[in-house]
């Protein structure tokens, strides 16, 4: 084992890591951009509170993507609106509502939402006459944070 050697690598990856760490602070107000649900997408019938407490802290300016197929044959057609607070959120009152994306919105690349005004943001689809999100499904709370803790 030569030691000098694994002492130069030792001293040059703190010197990566403390480069990485300034990094990270220079490009702060960056965000993150974070699919929805990973590869499994914006589906309906689908549970996403585990998948929005694993990838909690939200950050401002990190932007969400949400990626669902054209309506077809094979899926249900989804879309993303924006309920203005808990109570309509919880009883999925969509009057009021904001349409983010329409069922058209999330082919492709997917429909990105950045996260940019500290205050929570009540995402729902709203297909099927809103029952998934009566059902407690296909919907999340996103409460993104301004302080950066990496
Ligand atoms: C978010 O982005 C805007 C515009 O790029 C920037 O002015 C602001 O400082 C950023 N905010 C945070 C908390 O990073
Ligand atoms: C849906 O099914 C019909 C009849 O089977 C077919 O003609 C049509 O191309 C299908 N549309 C899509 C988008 O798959
Ligand atoms: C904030 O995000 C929303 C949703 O993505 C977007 O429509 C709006 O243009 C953004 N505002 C700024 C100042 O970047
Ligand atoms: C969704 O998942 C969470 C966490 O696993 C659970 O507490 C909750 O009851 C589930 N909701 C529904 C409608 O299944």
């Amino acid at each position: 084992m030569d030691t000098t050697c694994s002492h130069t690598a030792r001293v040059f990856g703190q010197g990566v890591v403390i480069f990485l760490v300034i990094m990270s602070l220079a490009a702060g107000s960056d965000g993150r951009s974070i699919t929805v649900g990973d590869s499994h997408g914006w589906s309906a019938g689908t549970n996403y509170t585990q998948w929005a407490t694993k990838n909690s802290p939200f950050h401002i300016n990190d932007t969400l993507v949400f990626k669902y197929p054209l309506p077809g044959n094979s899926t249900i057609a989804q879309s993303v609106y924006m309920l203005p607070n808990l109570w309509s959120y919880t009883t999925c009152q969509f009057r009021g509502a904001k349409l983010l994306g329409s069922a058209a919105q999330g082919a492709g690349e997917g429909l990105k939402v950045e996260l940019n005004q500290s205050r929570p943001y009540y995402f729902a689809s709203a297909e099927g006459n809103a029952y998934d999100c009566i059902a407690g499904l296909t919907k999340f709370i996103a409460v993104p944070s301004s302080t950066h803790l990496y």
